[in-house]
């Protein structure tokens, strides 16, 4: 270390010292909503007011109703840009219904046990999935439980790179699925372009009947902009392309009402969704159709959806701006070894920034972080085995928390980017 950089690293040192004295606890890993936007939707409770009859007369209170009332299935094909026969409403989490989706096919087929998974398997091992990457923890841990081998494909601006996954699935047969978060992607905030869209409609005509597109739309309305960037329907262009069967759509309510308490959707062919609910019926008489009821009676159609987005954008925005005001006005302009310390995303929806340390430090910044009191995802996490290959993403996710603790947990991120970069 030259004499300037060794009287640098210990002005850090010393800082750092001073932000551990203060014992912090702090948290940015939980992408959340705050209780303030939860209370958004706190007229859910009691809206009924005694009246749980549906659109077809049926008593929301009883058994039944594998597919969804009339009324929750209309609200969500309006939503996922579907027609109500190809849409199924569930319960509280779409990331059940992907687990499902996933199990069926891998134990029974996505049409029939001939063509489950695990047979197609055979002798060869194990079937894979596609993992876009960076991507979402909770996708791939549903492959690992499954011993579904995953292969990572890398992301630019536009999304997935598309001549790799058509490369991929031209040479293996053994790929049955791929996991996207196609608007805001959960980490690195990316939508994919129309181009994007366009082909993995095509996708099933190189993949086959059995390849599954599973389409995690969850950030769908989750805007942090005026004028929000548009997604191409995968559902339309897949009816364009004959390749509905291969798309599985889905969404939720999760973070438009209540997260724990919401209702979810899945949209795909009506053969698909035909075959889901005979396999969800081994499991569930019928899902929680009260509280679909309450959605629809609450949130009333898109618009009624598209209102309540807005009250949340007041509340997430300035959060987002906090922690990229940070980031510009701490690191900014700074090199070391002539390199930027970090790049960052500036999302223009969903829950997260995504931040790039220099190659190899991630998990470095993540442990200084901690250190001094500011719990972060673990570094890696938002790859398939948790095994990000240069070491660099970090997620940062700030909606959860109050301003004053987001001020506070970017000065100590900060601090520590630079420090760990400096002690390199
Ligand atoms: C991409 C993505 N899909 C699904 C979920 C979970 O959705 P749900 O609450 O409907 O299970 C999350 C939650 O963070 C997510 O980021």
């Amino acid at each position: 270390m030259s004499s300037n950089n060794a009287a640098q690293h210990q002005n850090l040192l010393d800082q750092y010292q001073q932000i551990q004295a203060k014992k912090l606890n702090l948290d940015l890993t939980r992408g959340k909503p705050a209780t303030a936007q939860l209370a958004l939707s706190d007229a859910l409770d009691g809206i009924l007011q005694g009246n749980y009859s549906c659109a077809d007369g049926s008593d929301a209170r009883n058994y039944g109703g594998a597919l969804g009332i009339p009324e929750a299935r209309q609200f969500a094909a309006d939503y996922l840009g579907a027609k109500p026969s190809q849409v199924l409403v569930g319960g509280n989490s779409s990331l059940q219904l992907m687990y499902q989706v996933v199990t069926n096919a891998y134990y029974h087929g996505v049409n029939n046990s001939e063509q489950a998974w695990i047979k197609e398997a055979g002798s060869a091992g194990k079937i894979k999935f596609l993992c876009p990457a960076p991507g979402y923890d909770r996708h791939f841990s549903i492959c690992e439980t499954l011993g579904i081998e995953m292969i990572p494909v890398t992301m630019d601006s536009n999304g997935p790179d598309m001549d790799q996954v058509e490369a991929l699935l031209r040479n293996d047969p053994l790929i049955k699925g791929i996991w996207c978060v196609p608007k805001y992607a959960n980490p690195n905030g990316v939508v994919y372009s129309d181009d994007v869209v366009e082909r993995f409609a095509q996708l099933g005509k190189i993949a086959g009947a059995n390849f599954r597109i599973i389409w995690d739309n969850a950030y769908a309305e989750h805007h942090l902009v005026e004028n929000p960037p548009e997604l191409a329907s995968l559902l339309a262009l897949s009816e364009k392309y004959g390749t509905l069967d291969n798309a599985v759509v889905i969404g939720s309510t999760s973070k438009i009402t209540f997260a724990g308490a919401g209702i979810s959707f899945l949209a795909s062919s009506e053969s698909n969704i035909a075959g889901f609910v005979d396999q969800l019926g081994i499991a569930t008489i019928g899902p929680d159709k009260v509280n679909q009821l309450r959605h629809v009676r609450f949130l009333k159609d898109l618009p009624g959806l598209r209102a309540l987005m807005q009250e949340h954008r007041r509340i997430l925005q300035p959060k987002f701006e906090l922690v990229l005001k940070h980031l510009d006005e701490g690191l900014a302009g700074k090199t070391h070894n002539g390199r930027p310390l970090g790049t960052w995303t500036r999302p223009d929806g969903g829950y997260f920034v995504l931040f790039d340390t220099q190659p190899g430090l991630a998990d470095k910044v993540v442990k200084l972080c901690a250190g001094a009191g500011v719990k972060l995802t673990p570094a890696g996490s938002t790859w398939p085995y948790k095994k990000d290959p240069a070491n660099s993403n970090i997620r940062l996710a700030p909606s959860f928390p109050g301003l004053s603790e987001i001020d506070e947990a970017m000065q100590v991120f900060v601090l520590c980017v630079e420090l760990a970069t400096l002690e390199q």
